[in-house]
Order: C-alpha cells, then sequence, then structure tokens
C-alpha cells in the first residue's frame, strides 16, 4: 500500500508501478532527505506542532536508516516510488504513529526541491575542487616548461610564435570562468523552499528560519508557488557544466592534434592512451577522445531539462521528476573527466623542440616586421602592404623571408633597416610580446605567478 493510497480502491498497476518510480536513481538523495527531515522534525517539535519526545524518536529513527542505507542493509522497492517514501515508510514501520508525524506542514513537491539543492551544493563544491585540482595541474605544467615555444594558430593556420606556458594558461583563464560560474550558481539556488509545501504554505505554525539556519542556506524562498515549481537552478548548473564540457573538448581538441604524427608536439604516458585491436602499431589518445566526445552527454542533459520546462503550468508537475537521471549523469560525467584529466596532463612528454623547429618558420614573423615598420612612423595599413608584398617577392623568388639581402627586402619594404634581418626568431618575436596579456615571457611569469598565489600552490 503506497502511503498516498487513502482515496484509492485498487492497487496500482505493475507496470505503472515501474514507470512512476524514481528510487532506482534517487536513491543517491538519501542522506538530504534525511538532512531535511531532521531539520524540519527539529523545528516541528520547537514549535509545539510534534512532542519532544516524537522529533527525538524520529530524528534517532532517521540517522539508524541512513546508516542502513549507507551499508547496504536497506531494501528498494519500486513499491515506494522514491526516495522519500522509502525512509518515511522505513519510519513508521519503527515507530508506527510516532513516525506519522514527521510530514506535517510538508509535501513532497517541497521536500525533493529542498533535497535538491542540498545535493546540487555538495556536488558543486566537490566539482569546484576538483576543477581547481585541474587549473593547478595546468599551471605546473606552464611552470615546467615555460621557455618551450610553439606555433600559436588562428584558422588552424600557423599564425604567430606563442610561449607554450602562454597556450595553456589560456585554459586557466577558460577553467576559471567555469569554477566562477558555479560559484554564482550555487549562490543563486541557496535558497530554502521547504515549509512551501504542495504549493501554497501551511496553516501550521512553523518557523522557517529556523530550519534555513540548520541546513545553512542564505535565506528562505518569498514564494512557495516558484519554489515548488523551480527548476531554473539545475538549468544554471548544467549551462555551468555544458560550458565547461565544451571548454574539455576543445582543449582534448588540441591534445589529440598535437600528438598527431603531423604535429607531433607531445606524447601523453601510455597509461592514458589505448591501443588498436587491428593495427598493431597504434598508440591512440582516447581519454582525450573521450573527453571531447563526452560533452554531447552533457550537452545533451542541458537541453533535456530545458526542454522538460518548457511550457510546464504552474506549480509542480511529475514530469519535474525527469530533472534528476540527466543532472546526475551530468555529475558524474564531469566528475569522471575531472578524475582523470589532471593525471593524463601531467603525463605528457613535451617535445619542445618539435615545437620549436614548427614555430621557426620566417612567415610567422611578418607581423613583427610591419609592427617595425610602425614604430619607425609608416601607417599600419601601408607597413602591412609593404610586408604583404614582400612575402610575394619571397615566394615568387622561391626564397625563405629570413634568406633575402636588405637591398632584395628594400624592393618591397624600403624602410628596412639591418635590423629587420634579424627579425626571424621565434624568441625575439616572443620576447618582444611583453604587453600585459601578452605571450612575452615577463607577461607569463606574471600570470604563472597571479595562478600560483590564487590557487595557493
Ligand atoms: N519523486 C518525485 C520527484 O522527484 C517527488 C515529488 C513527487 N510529488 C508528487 N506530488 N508526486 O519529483
Amino acid at each position: 500500500m503506497a502511503l498516498w493510497s487513502g482515496r484509492f480502491d485498487q492497487e496500482t498497476d505493475e507496470e505503472l508501478k515501474k514507470f512512476t518510480e524514481s528510487i532506482s536513481y534517487d536513491k543517491r538523495l538519501y542522506r538530504y532527505d534525511i538532512a531535511g527531515s531532521c531539520a524540519h522534525v527539529n523545528m516541528l517539535a520547537a514549535q509545539g506542532i510534534v512532542p519532544e519526545k516524537t522529533a527525538g524518536a524520529i530524528v534517532g529513527e532517521l540517522k539508524r536508516i541512513e546508516q542502513r542505507i549507507a551499508d547496504g542493509d536497506f531494501t528498494f522497492t519500486a513499491e515506494l516510488e522514491d526516495i522519500h517514501m522509502h525512509i518515511e515508510h522505513e519510519l513508521i514501520k519503527a515507530l508506527g504513529d510516532e513516525g506519522a508525524r514527521l510530514h506535517s506542514a510538508r509535501s513532497r513537491n517541497d521536500q525533493v526541491a529542498l533535497d535538491i539543492r542540498l545535493y546540487l551544493r555538495d556536488e558543486i563544491d566537490a566539482i569546484a575542487d576538483m576543477l581547481r585540482n585541474l587549473q593547478k595541474t595546468i599551471v605546473d605544467l606552464a611552470n615546467k616548461y615555460r621557455t618551450a615555444i610553439l606555433p600559436g594558430f588562428t584558422h588552424l593556420q600557423h599564425a604567430q610564435p606563442v610561449l607554450f606556458a602562454h597556450h595553456l594558461l589560456a585554459y586557466v583563464e577558460m577553467f576559471n570562468r567555469d569554477f566562477t560560474r558555479l560559484q554564482d550558481c550555487r549562490q543563486r539556488f541557496n535558497v530554502m523552499p521547504l515549509g512551501s509545501s504542495a504549493l501554497a504554505g501551511t496553516t501550521l505554525p512553523i518557523d522557517r528560519d529556523a530550519v534555513c539556519r540548520e541546513l545553512k542556506f542564505d535565506d528562505i524562498s518569498r514564494n512557495s508557488m516558484d519554489a515548488v515549481s523551480d527548476r531554473d537552478f539545475i538549468i544554471e548548473l548544467l549551462s555551468a557544466l555544458a560550458i565547461f564540457a565544451m571548454h574539455v573538448s576543445r582543449m582534448s581538441e588540441d591534445l589529440i592534434l598535437w600528438s598527431s604524427r603531423e604535429f607531433d608536439f607531445i606524447e601523453l604516458g601510455d597509461a592514458f592512451c589505448t591501443g588498436s585491436s587491428l593495427m598493431p602499431q597504434k598508440k591512440n589518445p582516447d581519454i582525450a577522445e573521450l573527453s571531447r566526445g563526452k560533452a554531447a552527454r552533457v550537452y545533451g542533459a542541458l537541453v533535456a531539462l530545458l526542454t522538460l520546462c518548457k511550457g510546464l503550468p504552474m506549480t509542480y508537475n511529475r514530469d519535474l521528476q525527469e530533472d534528476k537521471e540527466p543532472v546526475f549523469d551530468a555529475i558524474d560525467t564531469v566528475k569522471k573527466i575531472l578524475r582523470v584529466y589532471p593525471p593524463m596532463l601531467a603525463s605528457m612528454a613535451v617535445k619542445q623542440e618539435k615545437m620549436l623547429a614548427a614555430a621557426n618558420d620566417p612567415e610567422l614573423m611578418a607581423t613583427d616586421l610591419a609592427e617595425a615598420l610602425v614604430e619607425i612612423g609608416v601607417p599600419f595599413r601601408n607597413a602591412h602592404h609593404r610586408v604583404g608584398a614582400f612575402v610575394k617577392w619571397c615566394k615568387q623568388h622561391n626564397k625563405q623571408l629570413c634568406d633575402t639581402t636588405l637591398e632584395e627586402m628594400r624592393q618591397t619594404i624600403p624602410e628596412a633597416t639591418p635590423a629587420f634581418l634579424e627579425m626571424f626568431s621565434p624568441s625575439k618575436s616572443v620576447e618582444k610580446r611583453e604587453t600585459p596579456g601578452g605571450t612575452g615571457p615577463q607577461s607569463v611569469d606574471k600570470q604563472i605567478r597571479f595562478w600560483q598565489k590564487n590557487l595557493s600552490l
């Protein structure tokens, strides 16, 4: 018999039970459900809604149930729909009518809104720590390879030489935005919904602020109808996770490219690659590829939640039970990525000579020539045109930019000085870019020190 069976004559159909149950996945909320129930019953006792003795017994029994679930000594069944019903059913089984007092002034609608917030708070804190660890790993790599130079790309075409550390620190920025988005989301949803009851509040004299304090929320929700129907915070969290997954997919793509024979800039550790069942010579960057691929399921979760909530009438609708599997899966996926990614990065061997050789293409210094012309008074557009003509001249004469005489250079760049012939060095090119945020060694050093301080390395 379900706890809500009072007005029903017939037992629920078996297939229907399987269709409506959420216990198979919402059991992971048990700790939060129990924490919420303990705070709720303590408040009920303080308000004289249930006797103190009963509240004590209920809290004691809830703790026992929590321990049993943690120990795997608890049977879950589709009969009892969800985690809220399971715990309450068990409580009533143990305490009889005393246990039956717990659900006063509460509905599963505000209960689940509370549980999911408590759960997400913990998950966000765990993910935030893991993100920090990922950032630290990248900063360590940047510090270790602070002099390595590789070609920077735009349009996946060689553009200008950059420090490898500068490239790595770009990811640290991306992951930092992810970190702050998570914090921002957490702060906005840290509002206590319990006491909203089914949708309209309750006739009983509850003290919502006491529950708010006990469960460490910043405030209580202002509107009971919004509180039971709102899932914005899950959508916000999934957006933040989807953006994070997109960042990981971009970093993975770089690692995959760099590992290819064509780039050959890095080699990931054997432990983070796999072989081919057919081609004996293969070493594939599967962890990076899977991390790139997993963005798809995180995006899927976000789209699922947006679609789920679209057009829902006020207030709680059972559709909302479908919020859990996608968000659980997105959280599990992101945590899986965050567990393998830092050690994979740390396993990377960096082929600095290969990187430098690729950056040692005089064409990558063409912008430096144009900027040198600006420094001696040539308007930039004209400078750009002259250097462009020089590149064309070199191509026509089958020469490298660095292989011309000053006279030859002056055919297209009349203002060229002997110093122009010395500009075709990747390290010089990098060294000249010391503007704040540029790839110059001092600018990069400043970035490294900023992150070492802010991530307290
Ligand atoms: N298992 C439900 C969910 O996850 C709990 C709330 C059910 N409320 C209700 N009125 N049936 O949404």
